[in-house]
């Protein structure tokens, strides 16, 4: 059986797929016949920047909307009892965070959906719009047409919120302009023939460096970046396991030492807790 000494986890769409958030190359990936590869680029933002913002903005409220499900929750369990641990997810969600996953051993190597960012300069913010308001303004963006900074949205007297602010796709259909430099905002998210993030892959490259693993799970990803089979073989030590968590054949299955062709909210759980109670029985 297997240490819980040195752990690392790399989940991609299929791990968020069970709490109702599509895939992105799975059947339900397109959206209003739009291939999401064709929406997620520089060159799609833009040509219509509104366009994607209401991409993005239905996709940010579906995972307000969504819960973290049985795998989330798995990985969440696994970072607390591993001695060492690292999560790298592709997913722009925030399942795993609300499933508990700490902050300081997960990598979103794809950027955050809930952090709207300057397209020229530094500025950003990170809000989730939880606590009623459907899409919160940004705290200083200035939406051109009202020109109005929005602190809040207005209340009627039933302090129900004034539908002009809770109107999300009416006013959400402007795009926010940074308050420093006046470009567009944008999702940050890291698009198609974007870098990925400088710090995030120097976390990832630290932990690789730190020493092998003893366990590797590969979960809900058809592992189209490189990288992502790369981190996974560089990762696993001689004799460690390698587990891909996946219904479907990916480019990494030929190197996996185990492959669990079930949904991870199916699969996740039981590794994790076979792990949890050997390791335990080791103590
Ligand atoms: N459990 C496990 N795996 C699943 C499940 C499930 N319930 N449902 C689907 N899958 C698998 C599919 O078989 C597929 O291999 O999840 C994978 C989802 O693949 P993609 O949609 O390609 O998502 P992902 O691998 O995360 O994409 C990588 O590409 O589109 C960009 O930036 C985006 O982060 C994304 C990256």
């Amino acid at each position: 059986m297997h240490r819980l000494n040195r752990i690392l986890v790399l989940t991609g769409a299929g791990v968020s797929a069970e709490s109702g958030i599509p895939t992105f190359r799975g059947k339900d990936g397109y959206w209003r016949n739009l291939d999401p590869a064709k929406l997620a680029t520089p060159e799609a933002f833009a040509k219509d920047p509104g366009l994607v913002w209401e991409w993005y903005r239905e996709r940010r409220q579906r995972i307000r909307n969504a819960q973290p499900n049985a795998a989330h929750n798995a990985i969440a369990k696994l970072a607390q009892h591993a001695q060492e641990f690292l999560l790298v997810t592709q997913n722009v969600d925030d399942l795993h965070a609300r499933a508990g996953s700490p902050k300081q051993k997960m990598v979103q190597i794809h950027g955050d959906i809930f952090v709207t960012r300057c397209s020229r300069c530094d500025f950003q913010f990170r809000d989730t719009g939880r606590g009623g308001s459907p899409e919160p303004p940004a705290p200083s963006a200035i939406y051109p047409h009202s020109g109005r900074l929005r602190a809040c949205p207005e209340r009627k007297s039933n302090g129900s919120i004034a539908t002009t602010s809770a109107q999300p796709d009416q006013e959400q259909k402007d795009i926010p302009k940074c308050s420093k430099c006046s470009a567009l905002m944008r999702p940050g998210v890291v698009w198609f023939g974007e870098q990925l993030p400088w710090d995030e892959l120097r976390r990832v490259e630290n932990y690789l460096e730190a020493g092998p693993c003893d366990f590797v799970i590969v979960a809900g990803t058809t592992a189209t970046f490189g990288y992502i089979i790369d981190w996974a073989l560089r990762a696993i030590a001689s004799d460690g396991t390698l587990v891909e968590v996946n219904p479907e054949e990916t480019p990494l299955s030929r190197f996996a030492t185990q492959r669990l062709r079930e949904p991870a909210a199916i699969a996740l759980p039981r590794i994790v807790d076979e792990l949890v109670i050997y390791r335990s029985s080791k103590l």
